[in-house]
């Protein structure tokens, strides 16, 4: 490492006399300066900082994934960052408690000063959301049309092009897809696969029929219940029954991307699917710690304005409480344990498999 060639002092590295000399409260223009408007304005800053290093980490993220091939020590990278956007997040969503100790009459202070503004202008949130996989025609119908037309040409602008490029939605489900293991000649994962839960279901009914504690409306209710299990099951390796749950929306990841993440999952155990495991883990956690923030961001505005509208325009609590379900990107992924086996219950991965992933 080179020496440096002048002594650095603190504030300076930091910039500190332009990042202390940017809160400047709305409420002073017009009378007495709110007290809490510094809080207000702090936290906003304080958030968009994080959404900046959330962002930095991402674009890391999305080039590995972006390529072709992904080395080991790609994959580890991954593990890494997205760890670090789920710690992040974590301060996050602890950040909205001390939001919280303003007093909805408090914020009544200086709130209408603020209006149009709005966190739904929030560029750095709309581009985490576009970069994670979310697209603009799966938002609600308020978000949709009324963002784009809050937001300057240039955001706009700058929104548009993001969505045009494939999402870290769209990358895992190319590389879960591109999984090999599936295709090896001597072992036919979903055949074996299929046959263990058909095997399973079948030992279920039979227990059921025995049952003699059931009424019969009991035992109907008990035999529909796992006729939709069986259906689940059946779709996944079923071209046509897969795509009527993609069309309905059940599911959005590709049939193969979907058979990856399962096979990763149930044999995380094998060293060659440490990592992928680790990435599809991160990638679950990442998608609750955001559903977590909306959630709690909504019960927060519930709080602050009851069922006034936001700032923004928006219904307010309403809005956002649709956003927390509707925005989920990677659900598919927390969806998995409907799959799941236990582990004895597995088919054993033949040995020429075995030696197989060991080879990578
Ligand atoms: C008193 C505190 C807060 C209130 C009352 C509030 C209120 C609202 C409301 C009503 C909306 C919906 C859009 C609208 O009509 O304005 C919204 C959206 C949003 N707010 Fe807040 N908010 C608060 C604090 C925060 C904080 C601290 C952040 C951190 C950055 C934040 C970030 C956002 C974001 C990113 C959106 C867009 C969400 C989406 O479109 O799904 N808000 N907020």
């Amino acid at each position: 490492m080179k020496k440096n060639k002048d002594a650095v002092y603190y504030g300076d590295y930091l910039q500190l006399d332009k990042l202390l000399d940017a809160q400047h409260l709305q409420s002073e223009h017009y009378g007495p300066p709110a007290h809490d408007e510094t809080l207000f304005i702090i936290v906003h800053q304080a958030y968009e900082l994080w959404f900046k290093q959330v962002l930095h980490e991402l674009r890391s993220v999305l080039s590995i994934f972006r390529a072709d091939h992904i080395a080991d020590e790609s994959l580890m990278t991954v593990v890494h960052r997205l760890n670090r956007i789920g710690k992040i997040q974590q301060l996050l969503n602890q950040q909205i408690g001390v939001m919280e100790t303003m007093t909805p009459q408090d914020f009544l202070e200086f709130r209408d000063y603020l209006v149009p503004a709005s966190g739904f202008q929030s560029i750095q949130f709309k581009e985490i959301e576009i970069s994670l996989g979310l697209k603009r025609d799966s938002r609600i119908k308020f978000d949709q049309q009324s963002f784009y037309n809050r937001i300057n040409d240039a955001d706009r602008a700058y929104l548009t092009g993001l969505e045009q490029q494939p999402g870290l939605f769209e990358c895992v489900d190319d590389w879960l897809a591109r999984m090999p293991f599936l295709r090896l000649d001597n072992f036919a994962f979903a055949d074996h696969f299929k046959q263990t839960i058909e095997d399973n279901l079948a030992k279920d009914e039979a227990i059921l029929r025995n049952n003699d504690l059931l009424s019969a409306d009991e035992l109907q209710a008990e035999l529909t219940e796992l006729e939709g299990t069986r259906e689940n099951f059946a779709a996944l390796f079923d071209q046509t029954l897969y795509q009527k749950m993609q069309d309905e929306g059940r599911v959005r990841l590709s049939q193969r991307a979907l058979q990856g993440a399962l096979f990763i999952n149930l044999y995380r155990e094998e060293p060659v699917f440490n990592l992928p495991f680790q990435v599809l883990s991160c990638l679950a956690d990442m998608d609750d710690n955001m559903t977590i923030w909306r959630y709690r961001h909504a019960m927060m505005v519930q709080r602050m304005l009851g069922s006034k509208i936001g700032t923004g325009g928006s219904s307010g609590h309403d809005y956002l409480r649709k956003t927390t379900e509707r925005n989920r990107i990677f659900t598919d992924l927390l969806n998995l344990a409907t799959y799941l086996l236990p582990k004895s219950a597995l088919p054993p991965l033949p040995d020429e498999v075995k030696h197989a992933l060991r080879r990578g």
